[in-house]
């Protein structure tokens, strides 16, 4: 169940599209992204980020990356957002932008897609933005194929169990 691959999708196939959100969710997560890119403490890199995202239940989450002079100690954006939605009780992901006004197309780094995974289908759709401004949807599982899992026994999937969704209902231990 667990196994690497378990969500690799249909090669054979090809890739299937995002599921496209609606324009006005696309433009929402967008405009919260950009949002909070500007409170990014990033006096390091100058690479300010931001992410928005959405609940199961559509409620909006949003962080930034927070840099640290220890540098191995700063927070991406993405784990900002996954973070403060997950302390809310969320436990699945919609959809999710990331945005940085310093850089188009501003990529999830490796570590930020696996966080992703641990909350969403391997459809979630990721919206960039290029740099004329429109938005570009990918699907997570572009970004990360073959996705590491864990399956101790008595865990609850976030991903596929509507219980999971629920607050103090995670289950097992890792
Ligand atoms: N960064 C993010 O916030 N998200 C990513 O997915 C990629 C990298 C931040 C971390 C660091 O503050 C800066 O961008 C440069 O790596």
């Amino acid at each position: 169940m667990a196994s690497a691959g378990s969500q690799a999708g249909t090669p054979d196939r090809g890739p299937s599209p995002a599921p496209r959100p609606a324009p006005e969710e696309m433009e929402r997560l967008l405009k919260a992204a950009h949002q909070v890119a500007l409170h990014a403490w990033a006096p390091y890199s100058r690479f300010r980020v931001g992410a928005a995202l959405l609940d199961q239940e559509g409620r909006l989450f949003s962080g930034c990356n927070v840099e640290v002079a220890s540098y191995r100690l700063t927070t991406c954006a993405e784990q900002a957002a996954v973070a403060a939605a997950v302390a809310a009780g969320a436990r699945r992901i919609r959809a999710l932008a990331v945005v940085s006004p310093d850089s188009p197309e501003c990529l999830p780094c490796g570590g930020c897609r696996q966080t992703l995974a641990e909350f969403a289908d391997p459809d979630l759709p990721v919206i960039l933005e290029r740099a004329d401004g429109t938005p570009l949807l990918l699907r997570l599982e572009e970004l990360l194929p073959r996705t590491f899992r864990l399956a101790p026994p008595g865990l609850r999937d976030a991903r596929s169990d509507p219980e999971a969704t629920r607050p103090g209902r995670g289950g097992g231990s890792r």
